[in-house]
C-alpha cells in the first residue's frame, strides 16, 4: 500500500455512466479527491452508456450528483465528455477513441487510460473485448498503461467467473486488471491487518489453541429497496458472502504476509481461502441455513416481505438471508468453526468479526459464578461504530464474589478524526495509481467461487436446502440457531 499521492495524468472512462453506480459512488468518489487535490491537474474524464445525453448533459448529472463538490470539482467537470452508443457497436468504440486522442490533446492525459466497467455484469465482456479489438487495450502515444476496474458481481458461480475472466484476460492482462470488492476500501477492513501485524499481543492467540470459535455477521436493516430484479438472481450468498465475507474471512484468519504489497498480501489471501474445506453436497445442505425475509417491523417502521418487494417472483425461492458453518484446515484453524451470517432486514446494520476464546481450563469459583461467566471475546466492528472491544470477566463491587462481563472498547471517531468513506475514493485512487493491493486477484474470486459453489449446487437439487423464513426485524429464521445450538454453540448478539 502506497502513501497518498496525486493520480498521475489519465483519462478515466467510466461504462454505464448514466447509471446508479456512477451516480452514487463513482461521482461523489471522485468529487472527494478532487476536493483533497489528488487528482492530477491533467485528468478527465470521459462517460459511455446508451443514454442519449451530450456531454453538457452529463456534466450537468456530475455537478447535481455530487452536489458537494467545490470549485476544483467545477472545473474538472467543464471538461468532462460523454459518448452515447450501444456497447456492441464498433461506432461507440471508434467513438470513444477519438474522444481519448482529442483529451490527451486537450487536457494532457498523455495516454493513460483507466476504464472503468461500472455496467451491469453481462456486458463486462463485450466492453473489455470491444477495447481490445480498438486497441484500447494498450496505452494511447506516448502513455504508461491502460487498466481496466471491473465492480462485482464477477461470475455468478466459478463456472461463468472463469468465463468472464478467460474473456477479460484475452483482451487485458492479469496486472491490467482491477477487480472491485468496496469492503476492501473500508478503513475497518484494512484495520484487521493493522490490529494483527502491528501488534504483539494478539499473534500468539490467533490460533486454535486460544480461539474456540469466529463469527461473521455481515447484517443490514435494508431490504433489497429498488433492485429487486437484480436481487432475484443473486441471492445473499452471491451477493455478500462470495466477496465480502471471504474477504474479511481472509484477512482476519490468514498467516502473517511479509509484505502489504500486492503480490504478498494476496498470496496470503488466495493460501487462506485455499484452505477453506469444501462440502460434499449433504454436508453443504447440513451445514448452511437459507432464509427469506417475511413482512415485519424494522425500527419503527412496517415493512413489507421480500416477496412482495418490486421485481421479485411472488413465489421467489431466493435466499435474503445466509448461514453457514465454515472451517478452515491448516495447522492454525483445524477444528475451529467459523459461522458466517449475512441477511437483508435484520433488525440493524451490523457488521462484525467475533473472536470468541475458550473458556477457562478450571474454574476456581463456584456454582452460579461458574454459569455467569462468559467467554473472553475480541469484536472487530467494521460498521457502524468502527472500533474494536474485548471481553472480559471482573469482579463485581461488593461482598461476594461474583463476577461479570465487561468490556474494553475503542473507538475510532474517539481515537481519530478523520472521517470514514464508503471505500471507493480509496480503490479509485489506488487504481488510478496502479497499486492493486486492495482488488481481487484472479485467483482469489476463482476461490472463493469454489467456496461457495457447493452451497449453490447443493440447494439446487430437490430437497437441497429449504427456504426457511423469518420476520422482517429479527435476527433470521430460527432454525439458524440449530445450526450452532448441536455443536453446544449460539450466535451473539452483534454489538450496536
Ligand atoms: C453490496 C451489495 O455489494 O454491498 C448490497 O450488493 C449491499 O446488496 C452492500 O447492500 C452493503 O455494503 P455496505 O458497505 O453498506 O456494507
Amino acid at each position: 500500500m502506497r502513501p497518498r499521492e496525486q493520480t498521475p495524468p489519465l483519462a478515466l472512462v467510466i461504462f454505464g455512466a448514466s447509471g446508479d453506480l456512477t451516480a452514487r459512488k463513482i461521482l461523489p468518489a471522485l468529487v472527494d479527491l478532487a476536493d483533497r487535490g489528488r487528482l492530477s491537474d491533467r485528468f478527465t474524464v470521459i462517460g459511455v452508456a446508451r443514454t442519449e445525453w451530450t456531454d453538457d448533459e452529463f456534466r450537468k448529472v456530475a455537478l447535481q450528483d455530487a452536489t458537494a463538490g467545490g470549485e476544483r470539482w467545477q472545473r474538472l467537470v467543464e471538461r468532462f465528455r460523454y459518448v452515447a452508443g450501444e456497447y456492441s457497436a464498433t461506432e461507440t468504440f471508434d467513438r470513444l477513441k477519438e474522444v481519448l486522442s482529442e483529451a490527451d490533446e486537450q487536457y494532457g492525459t498523455g495516454g493513460n487510460r483507466v476504464y472503468y466497467l461500472a455496467t451491469i455484469p453481462p456486458v463486462f465482456a463485450m466492453v473489455a473485448e470491444a477495447l481490445a479489438k480498438e486497441g484500447c487495450n494498450v496505452p494511447g502515444p506516448g502513455g504508461e498503461f491502460a487498466r481496466l476496474v471491473v465492480e462485482k458481481p464477477y461470475g455468478r458461480d466459478l463456472q461463468s467467473a472463469l468465463d468472464l475472466d478467460d474473456a477479460v484476460h484475452r483482451a487485458f492482462g492479469e496486472d491490467q486488471i482491477f477487480r472491485i470488492d468496496h469492503y476492501m476500501g473500508k478503513e475497518t477492513v484494512q484495520n484487521v491487518l493493522a490490529l494483527r501485524f502491528a501488534n504483539a499481543v494478539f499473534e500468539p492467540i490467533w490460533n486454535r489453541r486460544y480461539v474456540e470459535q469466529v463469527q461473521i455477521t455481515v447484517a443490514e436493516s435494508l431490504g433489497v429497496e429498488h433492485r429487486g430484479g437484480f436481487y432475484e438472481s443473486a441471492g445473499a450468498l452471491r451477493d455478500i458472502v462470495q466477496n465480502h465475507v471471504m474477504q474479511v474471512l481472509a484477512l482476519t484468519l490468514m498467516e502473517p504476509p511479509t509484505g502489504m504489497d500486492a503480490t504478498h498480501l494476496r498470496d496470503e489471501k488466495v493460501k487462506l481461502l485455499k484452505a477453506v474445506d469444501i462440502p460434499t453436497p449433504d454436508e453443504a445442505v447440513d451445514r448452511s441455513v437459507r432464509g427469506q425475509y417475511g413482512a415485519g417491523v424494522v425500527g419503527q417502521e412496517a415493512v413489507p416481505a421480500y416477496r412482495d418487494e418490486e421485481g421479485v417472483a411472488a413465489d421467489s425461492q431466493t435466499e435474503t438471508y445466509v448461514a453457514l458453518r465454515l472451517g478452515v484446515e491448516n495447522w492454525r484453524w483445524a477444528g475451529v468453526p467459523v459461522y458466517v451470517r449475512t441477511g437483508k432486514r435484520l433488525p440493524a446494520r451490523v457488521t462484525e468479526v467475533a473472536m470468541q476464546f475458550h473458556r477457562v481450563p478450571f474454574l476456581a469459583f463456584e456454582g452460579e459464578l461458574a454459569r455467569q461467566l462468559r467467554p473472553n471475546s475480541l469484536v472487530l466492528r467494521i460498521q457502524p461504530n468502527e472500533g474494536i472491544s474485548l471481553h472480559f470477566g471482573a469482579k463485581v463491587p461488593g461482598e461476594e464474589f461474583r463476577v461479570q462481563s465487561v468490556s474494553m472498547d475503542f473507538l475510532y471517531e474517539n481515537a481519530f478524526h478523520e472521517r470514514e468513506s464508503d471505500g471507493y475514493p480509496r480503490l479509485l485512487h489506488d487504481a488510478m495509481c496502479g497499486d492493486a493491493t486492495l482488488f481481487i486477484r484472479t485467483d482469489e474470486v476463482e476461490q472463493a467461487w469454489r467456496i461457495v459453489d457447493p452451497y449453490l449446487a447443493a440447494w439446487s437439487q430437490p430437497g437441497g436446502g429449504g427456504l426457511h423464513f423469518y420476520n422482517a426485524g429479527t435476527w433470521g429464521p430460527h432454525i439458524a440457531d440449530l445450526l450452532l445450538e448441536r455443536s453446544g454453540d449460539s450466535w451473539r448478539t452483534p454489538e450496536l
